[in-house]
């Protein structure tokens, strides 16, 4: 059992707290996907994972057993980094043995590890070669067979991918998420990229300035973004945010323009300043009506088009089929999804359902 607890865990930094009192249940076998903008603190949560951070104050449990106070060795975690940090005076078996042999575990079943996860990462070939020898995407598998070699309750992943050029990055994103369903063991992972976090998490927690956003599966986050901050953060090309306010039965954007609302969803909503947020693919090209705009850049995807226009003096972007391009300079009508759409406090940033 390698279930994950943090019970008000708090972290300082000097006078500065980088996580205050954050309360987090990441379950046994489950792959979480920590994610947020630069300096957030998600290194730091995975250090205090790992025992590399001393804590605060609160309770870390792994498993059943408060592990406050159990030195980094006695975890049972193996950490990945964004470096590797690989010897490169050592061999690719040799540095994935390293960790054993400092253990005392016996040659034949050091040798035995070794080659099964060389097999599972396809790196058999180089096991005698040195890191310099390798490739990024190589010296990326040796560092995760050196974790894979421990047979860790828990994995701890820190943007391993960071380095990686787009397309290796997701090829090993893809054999990272096959490997954790074959080893079936737990994995926290650590990005600033949403789409690292949306591919390939069971449950994503978002986070920023230290403070939980939002914990749910990649569908809930997206779906049912908790605040404007998460509604943004998930999702590419991010959400589209106007200014709006409750008009009746309807909302009234910023240049007057009139959208209809559900009646007993408009009931509900607060006369405070709103902001509606739409998603590009809950725009759609319709021949008058709905958003008046200029379309000034168009990307073609092949699968559908990206169509970037201003309103207001912003720029926002609609998601279309390739058949319905327009042209830049193109004077266009967006109808909005209202059902789809969501709406947020203004000021406070909170969804409203
Ligand atoms: N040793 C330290 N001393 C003081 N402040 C620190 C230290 N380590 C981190 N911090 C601060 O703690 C906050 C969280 O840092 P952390 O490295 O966890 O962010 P992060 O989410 O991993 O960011 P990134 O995406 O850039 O890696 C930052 O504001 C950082 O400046
Ligand atoms: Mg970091």
């Amino acid at each position: 059992m390698a279930s994950i607890r943090l019970q008000q865990l708090t972290k300082k930094y000097g006078a500065v707290t980088v996580i205050p009192a954050i309360d987090l249940e990441i379950a046994d076998r489950e792959f979480v996907v920590f994610v947020g903008p630069s300096g957030c603190g998600k290194s730091t949560l995975l250090r205090i994972i790992a025992g590399l951070e001393p804590i605060d104050a609160g309770e870390l449990y792994i498993g059943d057993r408060c592990v406050n106070h159990v030195p980094p060795a006695q975890r049972d975690i193996a950490m990945v980094f964004q470096d590797y940090a690989l010897y490169p005076h050592m061999s690719v078996y040799d540095n994935m043995a390293f960790g054993l042999e400092t253990r005392n575990t016996p040659r034949d079943e050091i040798a035995r590890r070794v080659k099964r996860a060389a097999e599972q990462l396809h790196i058999g070939e180089y096991l005698q070669r040195k890191p310099k020898a390798l490739s990024g995407g190589q010296r990326q598998r040796v560092a995760m067979g050196r974790a894979m070699v421990r047979n860790p309750q828990v994995f701890l992943f820190d943007e391993p991918l960071s380095n990686l050029d787009a397309k290796l990055r997701s090829e090993v994103r893809t054999e990272i998420k096959a490997l954790a369903q074959q080893l079936q063991t737990t994995m926290v992972f650590v990005t600033h990229d949403q789409v690292e976090a949306m591919t390939m998490a069971d449950r994503i927690v978002i986070l920023k300035a230290g403070l939980v956003q939002q914990v749910g599966t990649p569908q809930q986050v997206y779906n049912e973004p908790a605040n404007q901050f998460v509604a943004g953060f998930i999702g590419s090309p991010t959400m589209n945010f106007f200014a709006a306010r409750r008009d009746g039965d309807g909302l009234e954007l910023a240049d007057g323009t009139r959208l209809p609302l559900e009646a007993t969803r408009a009931a509900r909503l607060p006369q405070a300043p709103l902001q509606l947020g739409v998603r590009p693919e809950h725009l759609a090209l319709q021949a008058e009506g709905g958003l008046p705009a200029r379309v000034s850049v168009v990307e073609p995807l092949g699968s559908d088009t990206l169509v970037y226009f201003d309103f207001q003096g912003e720029r926002r972007v609609a998601r279309v089929s390739p058949e319905q391009t327009p042209r830049p300079g193109d004077a266009v009508h967006f109808g909005v999804a209202t059902a789809r759409a969501h709406l947020f406090d203004a000021a406070s940033g909170a969804a409203l359902r």
